[in-house]
């Protein structure tokens, strides 16, 4: 490499599996009654959040020290049933440094699902650790843990589960294997605000948890992350580390490498303001997610979201799978979707298949991520979504169903 030469994207990928790499993303025409794209997802920031924004500009209050962030630490932490909270820039931000605070360094392994979004085995990778990836559990699209075992070294150092989609998994199990093997548990709950697990909340479970408070998740800061945890050491530490580890003796003073992840009084101020309606924010998802299974059920061909009596799924977003039974593969239903304005996603595209990750897994079968990622799709699941605009993204599934 010449000395002067920036980075440059991973070019190649295995042929054998481009067939399943979703299409490109198809145009959107505003082509419906409403005259206008609805979107896969856009906040509601309809409370307080203008004002507790405005206390930060009137009084000065702009950057990371003010009260809005402690405050939105401790009640958001409360919420989701933890004794701590510390407020960071990011999910992934929120993910790397739960794992640096547990000590997670070179060579060590990281246990995750490979269905899952991309930040999980990044952070993974910025501790220079890896991460050693289990396919998805069929009924649930989270980490099979009756694969978990078998991928245990003497390097597994933690367990770094996915809440996906607002579905919580099965911690007792994972639980069970950390204690087994000695195991840090750090619960990616970014998108599962308001999950419950057996009457407890995501978020309070594992050693810690981490959330993302992008504006498309359930609570959103604009940009934001939090790491929620029961344990005072824990808490104490990754504060610290949060805040480049100023030293407490003595200013300009560091014992450990630390960071700057620290959130702005801004951002705390729109978290607080989405706080004040939490528990609406979580049912609006919830109540979606209803209406578009009792809309959907009878189609034959779609699989439709879980939901057990043990958990609370939040449906952070609506997700559904496309199977050959139905009339249109997935690409061609985002397609006519997008003809009439209605946004969606395509699922994960499985860590394995990443053209930066896909060389180290290259032994490894994964079929059940690959064909959530190939299969599923998710569908507009904003808290602002007009019951109309649900009842009519739903026709526009039951026409195509027909073709
Ligand atoms: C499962 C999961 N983990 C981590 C993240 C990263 O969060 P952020 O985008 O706030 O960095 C996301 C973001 O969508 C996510 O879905």
């Amino acid at each position: 490499m010449a000395k002067r030469e920036i980075i440059k994207p991973a070019t190649v990928f295995r042929e054998d599996k481009l067939h399943l790499l979703p299409l490109p993303e198809p145009p959107l025409r505003p082509n419906n009654p409403f005259r206008r794209v609805i979107p896969v997802c856009e906040p509601l920031l309809d409370g307080k959040e203008k004002k507790h924004v405005l206390e930060c500009l009137d009084s000065g209050w702009i950057s990371s020290l003010g009260s809005k962030i402690r405050e939105f630490e401790e009640k958001f932490a409360r919420k989701v049933g933890a004794e701590y909270g510390v407020a960071v820039t990011s999910g992934t931000t929120a993910l790397h440094l739960a794992l640096y605070t547990l000590g997670i360094g070179d060579k060590d392994e990281v246990i995750i699902p490979t269905f899952t979004m991309i930040a999980t085995a990044n952070t993974v990778l910025y501790c220079r650790a890896k991460p050693v990836l289990i396919d998805a559990e069929p009924r649930t699209w989270n980490i099979d843990v009756e694969r978990i075992e078998e991928k245990i070294t003497p390097r597994t150092r933690a367990i770094m589960p996915v809440h996906t989609y607002g579905h919580p998994c099965d911690m007792d199990r994972i639980l069970e294997i950390a204690r087994k093997y000695d195991l840090w548990v750090i619960e990616d709950a970014a998108e599962a605000h308001g999950a419950e697990y057996k009457g407890k909340k995501v978020g309070s479970i594992g050693d810690c948890a981490c959330f993302s408070f992008y504006a498309n998740k359930i609570v959103t800061t604009g940009e934001g992350g939090m790491i929620t945890t029961n344990s005072e050491e824990i808490y104490r530490r990754a504060r610290n580390l949060r805040d480049h580890a100023f030293s407490s003796e003595r200013h300009f003073w560091h014992k450990f490498v630390g960071f700057n992840y620290r959130m702005t009084n801004l951002q705390g101020a729109i978290g607080l303001g989405q706080l004040e309606k939490f528990e609406e924010l979580v049912e609006r998802r919830i109540e979606n997610a209803r209406l578009y299974t009792s809309l959907l059920k009878d189609l034959a061909g779609l699989e439709l979201p879980p939901e057990t009596g043990e958990i609370k799924n939040v449906f952070w977003m609506y997700g559904i799978r496309v199977k050959n039974e139905f009339a249109v593969s997935r690409d061609e239903l985002r397609k006519r979707l997008a003809e009439k304005g209605i946004e969606t996603r395509a699922f994960f595209i499985p860590i394995h298949l990443q053209p930066v990750y896909w060389k180290e897994y290259l032994s490894e079968e994964f079929p059940v991520a690959e064909a959530l990622g190939k299969e599923g799709l998710y569908l507009p699941s904003s808290p602002g979504l007009k019951k109309e605009e649900l009842y009519f993204i739903a026709e526009c599934i039951r026409k195509a169903s027909h073709e």
